[in-house]
């Protein structure tokens, strides 16, 4: 036999075998057995005791939710325990593997001391799908390290309107570039073979045979699931609104909003994520032709769909009626953070009465079994005992060096007003503005909190864009590191005692704060859907981030900064940290030199590697760039290398 032969006679027989030990174990399950194993609460709502008494089928951790003190350790400990529970096998119980979520969307970046890499948003400016797959590959580690196994990413939205909050999620505006991503993510992830070497663009290819039809792919040893979303439609809601509504034909639909999951069944994707958002007026939660008929129907998948947080509350008035609702559309798993016991007991009533079939809820647990048969997850053993469990790889320098180019190569230059750049390792080089040594602003949202964190303090390791320049400019000066006009000093040359000419160029590092999904939401004032992931208690919290685009109005201290500096005669070197595109069309004006970073993550010294002139920008805008008044300043695709050419 031919080792083509004998590998393919493997991979059919491994399909098969796990059709057969999914009926099998099926067959001996009942009715609470089922439900459980659809159940999904968060970690902080549920026990490893209920886990075993419920049959739960996964635990999650929302943004921010993490045991001990959140070192690997501790997620280890914290999983093993929760395996430990789900695999006591009694007359009452069935030993079944829990699959534990968690959002690693940008390095496995809720756990302290992990290497986190830029914002998607950046990654497509950075337009090289070979590196997504290596930051795939290193993600899993990581996530692996705290012997987890699912990731909820990636991303696939298609991000249309810029005051979207979650615009930093996705990759670009175009929905080929996401397509291209898509399968390498996936595959770098998930470490097995995905279904035959899809490469390049499947827009508008929803007729292919995407992969599932044979039997899931089997992840690689070092892989973790990977789960495309939400599904669908989320970049593409009217005036940007988080959860909002995508008013589209399905043309559309199809051409911008699906394609990108084209690629990412194609290459194994072995979970789905629902969209909280609607197309043209319905929940996608409830949406059967969609979910039922497109994903599960004409596209072939294989694996399981989950709902996303609380989303199935929304549906109806009466909670029984919108689990119905949810299930009967084709959710599995149903993503019920707190209120997972009256979940359990809406749908098994709603079964009772045949509301919901019970062929329903056996394609539902069939799909789950499968991905948990499919990944492996059930030769994985105990996490304490896992290799890469608590790895020393976690947060390692090697890992570091995959995200520290990813920042040099995201980084966009906008403008290089008479060579400016690249900077004099030798110069005399003032750096200030409120993000220059906040490594906690370069990561933004979902980075140890869901809402992201601000300073250096939780950010361990890597460096900030300060740090990453004083480590090859001797004569580099930190100012005050505030905005004018917002409770701060600007940190200029007074506070540092010098004399204005004393100072070859000035790096001033401005932009947004953290944020996360609606909460990043540019719109009219009010507050956010309270649906959402775990929201922080204080008034004002749940309103959107602002009501305009402009960072003059949003936040005046940074163009203030500027100003401040070019009027005495220092050539200003401006780093833009924001989530999006934003309307600066001042700060340009002001600045001699302007870089877009978007959300670099903690190695904020590849800044500092592409402005000394050690690497030339490579970056291209993933989205047009608005100026004011509505018009495009820069469209997607602009970027200068620093001889002044475009990329
Ligand atoms: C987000 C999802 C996320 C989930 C779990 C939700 O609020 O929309 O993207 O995966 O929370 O944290």
């Amino acid at each position: 036999m031919t080792s083509f032969t004998s590998s393919h006679t493997a991979v059919a027989r491994r399909a098969s075998d796990v059709e057969e030990r999914v009926a099998e174990l099926l067959a001996r399950m009942n009715l609470d057995q089922k439900i459980g194993q659809m159940t999904q609460p968060e970690r902080m709502n549920v026990t490893p005791d209920e886990v075993k008494r419920y049959h739960i089928g996964s635990v999650l951790s929302g943004g921010g939710s993490c045991p001990g003190d959140n070192r690997p350790a501790d997620w280890v400990a914290m999983n093993d325990a929760y395996w430990a529970a789900s695999m006591e096998e009694d007359e009452g119980h069935l030993a079944i593997p829990i699959l534990y979520g968690v959002d690693a969307i940008h390095g496995n970046a809720n756990v302290l001391g992990a290497t986190v890499f830029p914002h998607n948003i950046g990654l497509g400016a950075a337009g090289d799908p070979e590196l997504i797959e290596r930051i795939g590959r290193v993600t899993a580690r990581e996530v692996l390290a705290t012997g987890v196994d699912w990731t909820f990413a990636p991303t696939l939205a298609v991000a249309r309107d810029v005051r979207w909050g979650r615009t930093y999620e996705s990759y670009s505006e175009d929905p080929g570039v996401v397509s291209r991503y898509a399968g390498r993510i996936v595959r770098g992830l998930q470490g097995g073979g995905g279904s035959g070497g899809v490469e390049g663009g499947s827009e508008g290819r929803l007729d292919a045979e995407i992969g599932h039809g044979a039997g899931l792919p089997a992840l690689g040893p070092e892989g973790v699931v990977a789960c495309a979303k939400h599904w669908v439609g989320d970049g593409g809601t009217r005036d940007g609104v988080d959860q909002g509504n995508a008013v589209m034909d399905e043309e559309e639909l199809r051409r911008v909003h699906i394609a990108p999951y084209v690629s990412a069944l194609e290459a194994g994707a072995l979970t789905v994520m629902v969209s909280l958002s609607s197309w043209n007026g319905e929940k996608c939660h409830a949406h059967r032709y969609l979910i039922q008929d497109v994903l599960k129907g004409e596209m072939g998948f294989r694996g399981f769909v989950v709902s996303d947080w609380n989303g199935v509350d929304p549906l109806a008035e009466d909670y029984g009626e919108a689990v119905a609702m949810a299930v009967n559309a084709g959710i599995d798993m149903v993503m019920v953070p707190e209120t997972w016991k009256a979940f359990i007991a809406a749908l098994r009533e709603r079964v009772e009465r045949g509301d919901v079939p019970v062929e329903r809820i056996d394609d539902a647990v069939g799909r789950i079994l499968r991905v948990k048969f499919a990944c492996g997850l059930f030769e994985r053993g105990r996490p304490w005992g896992r290799r890469g469990a608590n790895g020393s790889s976690f947060g390692s320098q090697a890992h570091r060096e995959v995200a520290r180019e990813a920042v040099r190569k995201s980084l966009v230059l906008l403008k290089n007003e008479g060579g400016v750049l690249p900077l004099d390792k030798g110069g005399r080089i003032l750096v200030t503005g409120r993000g220059a040594d906040d490594r906690g602003r370069l990561c933004g949202g979902f980075t140890v909190e869901w809402q992201g964190v601000v300073g250096n303090d939780r950010i361990e390791g890597g460096t900030s864009v300060w740090e990453g320049i004083k480590a090859v400019v001797p004569g580099a000066v930190l100012g005050g590191v505030g905005g004018v006009g917002e409770g701060q000093s600007v940190g200029g040359p007074q506070d540092m005692g010098e004399e204005e000419g004393d100072f070859d160029a000035a790096v001033v590092v401005i932009g947004e704060r953290p944020y996360a999904e609606g909460l990043g939401d540019i719109r009219e004032a009010g507050p956010v859907r309270p649906g959402t992931n775990q929201l922080p208690a204080g008034p004002g919290v749940l309103e959107p981030y602002g009501d305009t685009l402009q960072l003059a109005v949003l936040h005046p201290g940074d163009l203030r900064t500027i100003r401040v500096l070019r009027e005495r005669g220092i050539p200003v070197v401006v780093v833009l940290v924001s989530g999006r595109p934003l309307v600066v069309d001042d700060e340009l004006a002001a600045s001699a030199a302007f870089v877009a970073a978007w959300l670099p993550g903690s190695e904020g010294g590849g800044v500092a590697d592409v402005l000394f002139g050690d690497y030339d920008f490579e970056g291209r805008l993933p989205m047009g760039w608005p100026g004011g008044w509505g018009r495009v300043l820069f469209p997607r695709g602009f970027g200068l290398h620093l001889l002044g050419s475009e990329v």
